[in-house]
């Protein structure tokens, strides 16, 4: 294995309630890289009640996805900051062929290098398990899970003392449809990403900080 230096890019791929913010988080701190997240980005439109959040919010209810043109405007413009030029880490985009293509197009645009594609694979009823247990911060962002990475005091942040909450879109009939525009158009960037030979598979089944230890093991190294 050959190290590899900075920058890292990373796409994080994976079902909803794979685990990609909770790692994405750590993996930005891990290597002071900047966790660029489109949902969050939408979530905090929405907090706002923005143009763009009034506009979106019905979407992210209903679990289905944004247009292209505004999650590609809010990348670009994330990765063309001085910060992502040592590397990025991306949760949540691309989410189907459209975006990966406009993806690197941004990439070559900024003279990035071609990034790892990181997949954390759960079996379907973890990931349920997962989503309904979730608990998150509308404050820093952090996430928890009512029984799998509890909170130290029942239902508030550890890290800034905010009260915790349930998204609006973790309801057993949203997931079902996230899923579902999962399966049809974001799982195909699997095969896409497996062709560039930059695919990484994780099992999403282990420890939070087991899964970590593996994404940095396959950015610190090239395979
Ligand atoms: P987004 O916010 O990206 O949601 P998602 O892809 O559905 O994924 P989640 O955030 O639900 O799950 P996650 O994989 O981050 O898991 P987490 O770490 O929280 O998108 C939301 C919406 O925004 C979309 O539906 C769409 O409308 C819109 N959108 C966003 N991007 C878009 C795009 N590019 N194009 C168009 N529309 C877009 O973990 C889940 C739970 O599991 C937590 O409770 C956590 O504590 C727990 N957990 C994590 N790891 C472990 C572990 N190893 N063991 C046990 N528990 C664990
Ligand atoms: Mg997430």
């Amino acid at each position: 294995m050959k190290k590899i230096v900075q920058p890292i890019g990373c796409i994080l791929l994976g079902a909803p309630g794979s685990g990609k913010g909770t790692q994405a988080k750590i993996i930005s701190n891990l290597f002071r890289i900047p966790h660029v997240s489109t949902g969050d980005a939408l979530r905090s439109e929405i907090a706002k009640k923005s143009q763009l959040g009034l506009k979106v919010s019905k979407v992210l209810a209903a679990g289905e996805l944004v247009s292209d043109e505004l999650v590609d405007a809010i990348v670009a413009s994330r990765l063309a900051q001085s910060d992502a030029a040592s590397g990025y880490i991306l949760d949540g985009y691309p989410r189907n062929i459209a975006q990966a293509n406009e993806l690197g197009r941004i990439l070559s645009s900024l003279n990035y290098p071609v990034p790892a594609a990181v997949y954390i694979e759960l079996p379907e009823n973890e990931l349920l398990r997962r989503i309904l247990g979730r608990l998150s911060c509308s404050k820093c962002g952090s996430i928890f899970h009512q029984v799998f990475n509890a909170p130290k005091t029942s239902m508030i942040c550890d890290n800034c003392g905010t009260a915790l909450m349930q998204r609006k879109d973790d309801t057993e009939q949203t997931v079902k449809t996230r899923l579902s525009v999962y399966r049809q158009e974001t799982a195909p960037l699997l095969s896409f990403y497996k062709q560039s030979g930059r695919l990484i598979t994780v099992n999403g089944l282990q420890a939070i900080s087991e899964i970590t230890r593996n994404i940095e093991t396959a950015l610190r190294f090239e395979r």
